[in-house]
């Protein structure tokens, strides 16, 4: 482990580790660092898409923290107790053996970082399970009541990451607990990106993307977070569908495909011209016109009128 002064040294100059590809902003990114480097418990507030688990995994490659990693998708857990405290099993010439989850394992390993993705996703019962080992008094979990009510200690500089999805628009999201989210005294909003710096996104992720068209792209993505805050849409482009899309440029789909394929599906078209949908195929529309208007107007049903057009 570092001394004190190491470690505030590092924490200064620890923006040089933050990989370009993530956009956070320095004081955030600082933030995170020092809490993962304190074992403090962190949760990273976001939509769906805007780089929450990607700023985990980030987080544990600039660190160098690999080989003491476990992550946990907290929305798919079916079975809370076998998933944070483990199996029993009974063998009729062993006796009752128990298999002890890897969730277990990971908080007796010291200086663990412990990630708790979509845990806003998950059971009650695994919120309930939580509470001890993640207090930073009791730090405890206590195992099956069946075998002595065993008690596991959490190991020294622990880490835990919690990710969740926050906004109305995430029907599978549950209300969290109160007493788990105080327990989490870290909570970091992820920042939404401008259009210049979510191209400047795509441009990192994707080199190869066709930048005239992700240019609209990005300010469409902007348009949608404009609806969506004035409650015109129940959601926005996320980042994740912006860099799909880039993909998709390289391999020759136009705006209208773009939108066709990735965009407008997300959205409601129960309304009719009131729907979600309409207000966004009209957002897009604009952008389509805009580009199209030095070349002939390709009209889908008669095929006249020259090539689809290209943005
Ligand atoms: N802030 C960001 N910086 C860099 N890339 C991003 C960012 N946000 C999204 N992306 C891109 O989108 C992808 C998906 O991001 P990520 O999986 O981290 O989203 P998330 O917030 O965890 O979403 P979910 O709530 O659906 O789990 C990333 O792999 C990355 O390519
Ligand atoms: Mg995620």
């Amino acid at each position: 482990m570092k001394s004190k002064e190491k470690i505030s040294t590092f924490i200064e100059t620890c923006y040089n580790l933050k990989p370009e590809k993530l956009f956070m902003s320095e004081l955030k990114w600082k933030y995170l660092v020092r809490s993962a480097m304190r074992g403090k418990n962190i949760m990273i507030l976001g939509s769906a898409g805007q780089g929450k688990t990607f700023a985990v995994q980030c987080l544990v490659d600039a660190l160098d923290r690999r080989a003491d990693y476990f992550y946990l998708n907290m929305g798919a857990t079916q079975d809370p107790r076998a998933t944070l405290i483990g199996n029993t099993h009974f063998n009729k010439n062993t006796g009752t053996l128990f298999d002890e989850s890897p969730f277990v394992k990971a908080i007796r390993t010291p200086h663990a970082i412990i990630h708790l993705d979509e845990l806003s996703r998950a059971h009650p019962d695994a919120w309930n399970i939580l509470l001890t080992p993640i207090d930073y008094i009791q730090r405890y979990l206590r195992l099956d009541e069946k075998l002595g009510s065993e008690l596991v200690k959490v190991a020294e500089g622990v880490s835990f990451i919690a990710t969740a999805n926050v906004g109305n628009e995430y029907t599978a999201t549950r209300v969290m607990d109160k007493a788990l989210l105080d327990r989490f005294t870290v909570k970091i909003e992820v920042d939404l990106p401008s259009p210049d710096q979510e191209l400047e996104l795509v441009k990192l992720h994707c080199s190869d993307a066709n930048m005239k068209i992700m240019d609209n792209v990005t300010q469409i993505s902007a348009m949608t977070r404009a609806f969506t805050k004035e409650s015109k849409l129940s959601k926005f482009i996320s980042t994740r569908s912006v860099i799909e899309m880039a993909e998709l440029t390289m391999d020759g789909f136009n705006l209208v495909e773009l939108a066709e394929m990735v965009i407008y599906p997300d959205y409601p078209d129960d309304g009719g011209v009131d729907s979600e949908r309409t207000l966004v195929k009209q957002t897009v529309q604009k952008f389509v016109t805009t580009a199209a208007t030095s070349k002939p107007i390709y009209n889908a049903t008669s095929g006249k009128g020259g090539n689809p057009p290209p943005f």
